[in-house]
């Protein structure tokens, strides 16, 4: 097994690709998260050994122990990214270097292994490379290659440790708009019963076990004919934090972009630091600061906060329409299509990710 810090996929392909007529089927209309490309990547962590046995292999069912250790205590992390062919068939990812450093941040709040920028990347190179007539044509709209990173504590063993033997899998699928609705404005539901994270937890991290604790509030959300929950701080229930996949930005009257400064339970989405980077050139002042819920609806009411969206890498920029909790309902802005910021920054960043506009800040890396 090989412990050198640049690992090198090999790659066997399947004989049983999809067919073309299959392929430009989900590209048409690839949802998000249903179909996945005809490989995916798979590599081994030992201790005392380091990474090793990394391949493209063909996509499908991993075989593991019932008492894997990420079954019980959800010893496991993840990376959300896209790739994006520009007009001209070149492939293309958003500010990898982000997600890696996330990635390790996270693998270390989790007791799982550092892997290098270098792998990283070369991990997602090897499967666009290899599944390069996935990725959908993203010159016009926002269709993508979402490529879905992740690592998991794979030893049989039932003792509460850092497990010895971790695997690391990156899957990719087309995709299009993240909400079956597109880009109608979202409601949300704010979450008073269910924190999705503490102070010194894991709500930094990017981790299944945060996604795992939104699902309960996810679904009192939709009990209230909500899209997403909204949470709250743990400590006080009073100030917002993120909406459990996505970041959270209100635009006030005056021109300030706001959104809940990082506490430590906020995932610091590289799609919220690019708008806090864009505002600027949009003539908005971005301010990271706590906010509290009181504000979020006085201002919605008063009228001084004119819009509110949602971010991610798979939500892009989501305008969200009403806030409701148990006993009302405030309009947080326009009702029937996106507001006016909410659209331009949206604009901006995907002019930049599908190539059309000059990317000036070097934030585009080439993958095939
Ligand atoms: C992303 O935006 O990439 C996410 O990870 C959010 C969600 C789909 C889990």
């Amino acid at each position: 097994m090989s412990t050198s810090s640049t690992l090198s996929f090999t790659v066997t392909e399947r004989t049983d690709r999809a067919s073309e007529a299959d392929r430009a089927a989900v590209l048409a209309n690839p949802g998000f998260g249903q179909r996945f490309t005809d490989h995916m990547v798979l590599a081994t962590w030992r201790k005392g050994e380091g990474w090793g046995d990394a391949r493209v292999t063909a996509y499908g069912p991993l075989q593991l122990e019932p008492s894997a250790a990420v079954l019980h205590y959800a010893q496991e992390i993840f990376e959300g990214m896209k790739a994006y062919r520009h007009a001209d068939g070149s492939v293309w990812t958003f500010r990898p270097e982000a997600n890696a450093a996330r990635f390790a941040r996270s693998a270390h709040r989790l007791a799982l292994p550092a892997m290098e920028e270098a792998d990283f990347l070369g991990s997602l190179r090897a499967l666009v490379e290899t599944d390069i007539d996935w990725v959908p044509d993203a010159t016009t709209g926002e269709s993508s290659l979402y490529l879905r990173p992740f690592m998991f504590a794979s030893e049989a063993f039932l003792g509460v440790r850092p497990a010895n033997e971790v695997t690391y899998c990156l899957i990719a699928s087309p995709a299009g708009s993240y909400f079956a609705s597109g880009l109608k404005p979202v409601s949300l539901w704010i979450s008073e019963h269910y924190s999705r994270a503490g102070v010194g937890g894991t709500g930094a991290a990017k981790c299944g076990g945060n996604y795992a604790a939104s699902l309960a509030a996810q679904i009192e959300a939709a009990e209230h004919g909500c899209d997403q929950s909204v949470f709250l701080d743990s400590l006080e229930q009073k100030y917002i934090e993120e909406l459990g996949g996505m970041n959270v930005f209100l635009v006030y009257r005056d021109g300030r972009l706001v959104t809940p400064e990082l506490s430590g339970s906020i995932l610091e989405g590289v799609t919220r630091s690019s708008i806090l980077e864009l505002a600027k050139d949009l003539d908005l002042e971005p301010e990271e600061r706590r906010i509290s819920l009181e504000e979020w609806r006085a201002g919605a009411e008063s009228g001084e906060i004119t819009e509110a969206f949602a971010c991610g890498t798979a939500a892009v920029v989501t305008p969200v329409g009403r806030l409701v909790w148990n006993g009302g309902e405030v309009r947080t802005g326009p009702q029937g299509e996106g507001g006016e910021v909410a659209t331009k920054i949206r604009e901006a960043l995907l002019d930049i990710q599908t190539g059309r506009t000059e990317d000036t800040r070097g934030w585009l890396t080439r993958l095939a």
